[in-house]
């Protein structure tokens, strides 16, 4: 799959190690930043991202940072983004599944990489289920 994946300072490393593991595994990641551990605004990287998967650069993206939840909020400030902060692999799925999320965001400080790494991979593998209830209700989302 074709993503693109950020983090601030708090998300570097993490963003690293499912940098590799995504590339591994044979997806085509752009990586947008940080570049070191050094002290990075969450909104800088999520706005980015947010607005390639808003554009449809990229279908999908992932945003790592402390713990997931500035870089969430940030992301979904753009029409047509739905990101979720996911730290378990069930919600993760869900998210796909009933919500059509295309973007994930990850906290470094709360989750191991094993963890989430089965979390990203949950939500990679997930697929949005469709039909008319699901779609209406995504439909629904955007504010009119
Ligand atoms: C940075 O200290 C931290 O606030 C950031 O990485 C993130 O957790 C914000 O939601």
């Amino acid at each position: 799959m074709r993503l693109a994946i950020a983090s601030d300072h708090g998300g570097f490393q993490l963003k690293g190690q499912l940098l590799a593991k995504l590339r591994e595994a044979g997806h085509e990641v752009e990586d947008l930043g940080t570049h070191s551990a050094e002290s990075t605004d969450y909104p800088d990287y999520a706005h980015t991202l947010a607005r390639g998967v808003a554009d449809g650069t990229w279908p999908r993206g992932i945003l790592v940072c402390g713990t997931g939840v500035g870089m969430a909020i940030a992301a979904n400030r753009h029409a047509g983004v739905r990101a979720v902060n996911c730290s378990d692999t069930y919600t993760a799925r869900l998210s796909r599944e009933h919500n059509d999320s295309n973007v994930l965001t990850v906290g470094e400080r709360v989750l191991g990489p094993g963890l989430a790494w089965d979390v990203v991979s949950a939500w990679l593998e997930g697929t949005f289920e469709g039909g008319e209830r699901h779609t209406r209700r995504v439909s629904k989302i955007e504010p009119r």
